[in-house]
């Protein structure tokens, strides 16, 4: 039986009070929820259990504890407080999938301190804008990520730590670095939490809109009852379970659902720190004998694409649970799903704003193929009209996915822009800038974005900060960014692009720009293609449409064109 009941039922009964009881916290009380992914699964008896299960890209293997899970947190705590960093500063992990990045996590949040998970794919500039907005105290990494660090830091006066987390005394150090060894320092058996509350700043993950330079999505610990529940109720997560993240902790699902969720009910947990394949994730599927796996369409499509017959290979008659995010999930890949592993992967729409799954196909309830399913109990989800932010009355028709704001994980505010926060509410609707349809039965179908930011293998790439740093390029005048169809990305960035005297257009210098952007930004908002053109539609006031060229990529309408310059 899932432990999810009867839906009509629990909507009717719900309150968030549910969470709050299981997890024994009462309004006004200390919250913290490095203190509830470790001590408190110890007290419960569970110090000696298998907590988290890492895996190398080379085979080396680390297995943690309970127990370790508290030491390792609570060691990497008191390093921070040693360094003088306080309550409320920001100390980033810029880190590979390494346990520190899990332990430290959790650390840094022990110590009131509010952490700030980076994608170590990033490229300088991605990582300078979002030091530089949050001010950042400290900084995690590794050797092989530290000359990117080393080019920015000059710029960055807040700056005043950069750990590096597997300092190997070849190189000297320079100024303001400085080594951590988690296997070489004495762990620390008591730590003293800072008393955090409900609504004290926890975690901050940068997320990429239209317009302007990345926002910091600020979380508070109070979002814990959310992932909590939620954890257990849509991932189906159990005591006995081998549970298996794909997704990386830079992005919000591998936080609220690859450290928080998890953790706080003390399930064991699985990190493959690898690219895909699709051979090694039926292998480690099997070896491990996973029992509920969350991933993301694009590896569900990457996977039917290597075809049925590598399947036959595996026993994965382990796997109970699926689970997808990030992307529209096509109803052949949902079909595709039951037909080989005899079940189907369930849907699961959220955002970073949100911080927890909103909208779901709950476990033991029927899937619609291609449906995102139905809102979360004690989530007020519908679909605005486009023009005055009401609910349409009846179903069917598209319009804006709204919120009713008020859950424990929805965000506080962006980072220092309270103004672009205020801006995403209407009519005391929180908007998603997502398009939807609900239909009769109250599934939402997704349609689209409301807006250009491109979603690529579910990261979300902004036009701005692409057409940004390609400008930066000395051969480029100007540029506009789309999305372009992809099969397996279902969009992939593409780049318009109008060069400098002097400079003619060649595969050479297609590269180049290429190369530059995956350097400065990182792989996801590398343009797949750059299309050299002598001149960009614009507006008459001088705007560049991007409108245009999206519509001509994917083969659209291209609507009314009347304050265009150049027809
Ligand atoms: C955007 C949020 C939240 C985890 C990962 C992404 C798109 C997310 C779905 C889904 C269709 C989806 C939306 C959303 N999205 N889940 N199940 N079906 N689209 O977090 O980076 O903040 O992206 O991803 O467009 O707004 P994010």
């Amino acid at each position: 039986m899932p432990n999810f009941g009867n839906y009509e039922q629990i909507i009717k009964d719900f309150s968030w009070s549910i969470s709050e009881q299981e997890l024994d916290y009462k309004p006004g009380q200390v919250i913290n929820i490095g203190w509830y992914c470790s001590d408190r699964i110890c007290q419960q008896g569970k110090a000696d259990k298998t907590a988290l299960i890492w895996e190398g890209f080379s085979g080396a293997k680390k297995i943690y504890t309970y127990n370790d899970v508290r030491l390792c947190s609570n060691t990497i705590a008191r390093f921070i407080t040693g360094l003088g960093i306080n309550a409320g500063e920001r100390v980033c992990l810029f880190l590979d999938r390494i346990p520190e990045l899990y332990l430290g996590f959790l650390g840094i949040l022990k110590t009131g301190a509010i952490v700030q998970p980076l994608f170590s794919a990033f490229g300088e500039e991605s990582l300078f804008v979002r030091l530089e907005n949050a001010r950042t105290s400290a900084i995690f990494t590794q050797k092989k990520h530290l000359s990117k660090v080393r080019k920015i830091r000059d710029k960055l006066p807040d700056l005043k730590h950069i750990i590096i987390v597997d300092y190997d005394g070849k190189s000297p150090l320079q100024e303001r670095e400085v080594p951590f060894s988690m296997e070489n320092t004495e762990k620390i058996e008591n730590y003293e939490v800072y008393p955090t509350y409900a609504e004290t700043p926890s975690v901050l993950h940068y997320t990429s809109g239209t317009t302007g330079q990345p926002k910091g999505v600020q979380h508070v610990h109070y979002s814990l009852i959310s992932q909590y529940i939620t954890a257990k109720w849509v991932l189906d997560l159990r005591d006995d379970d081998l549970y298996w993240c794909t997704a990386d902790p830079g992005w919000v699902t591998g936080t609220s659902y690859g450290i928080i969720g998890p953790f706080s009910l003390g399930v064991t947990q699985f990190v493959l720190d690898s690219g895909f394949s699709a051979e090694a994730w039926y292998r480690f599927i099997e070896r491990n004998r996973i029992t509920v796996w969350y991933s993301a369409p694009t590896a569900i499509r990457s996977l039917m694409k290597a075809g049925d017959e590598i399947i036959k290979k595996f026993d994965l008659s382990s796997l109970r649970h699926l689970a997808s995010v990030g992307e529209p999930l096509n109803p052949e890949a949902v079909n595709w799903s039951i037909r080989v592993f005899g079940k189907p992967f369930h849907d699961t729409y959220w955002q970073t704003e949100t911080g927890c799954i909103v909208i779901t196909n709950f476990p033991g309830m029927s899937v619609k193929p291609g449906s995102m399913g139905r809102p979360f109990p004690g989530i007020t989800a519908t679909v605005l009209n486009h023009s005055n932010h009401e609910p349409y009355p009846e179903p069917g028709r598209i319009g804006l996915i709204g919120l009713k704001p008020g859950w424990p994980s929805m965000m506080r505010t962006y980072w220092n822009n309270e103004e672009a926060y205020k801006n995403k509410f209407r009519n005391g609707w929180y908007l998603t800038g997502d398009r939807a349809r609900i239909d009769k039965d109250g599934y939402f179908w997704f349609v689209g974005r409301d807006d250009d930011v491109i979603n690529t293998g579910g990261h979300l790439v902004s036009p701005f900060e692409v057409e940004s740093a390609l400008l930066e390029h000395q051969a480029v005048a100007e540029s506009a960014v789309v999305s372009k169809p992809d099969p397996i990305n279902m969009e992939v960035v593409k780049a318009y692009v109008t060069l400098k005297p002097g400079f003619t257009a060649s595969k050479d210098l297609e590269l180049d720009i290429m190369n530059f952007i995956r350097k400065k930004l990182s792989p996801l908002a590398m343009p797949q293609e750059i299309e050299f053109v002598d001149s960009l539609p614009k507006t008459r006031s001088g705007k560049i449409m991007r409108r245009i060229l999206h519509a001509k990529e994917w083969g659209e309408e291209i609507g009314d064109t009347s304050t265009l310059e150049n027809e």
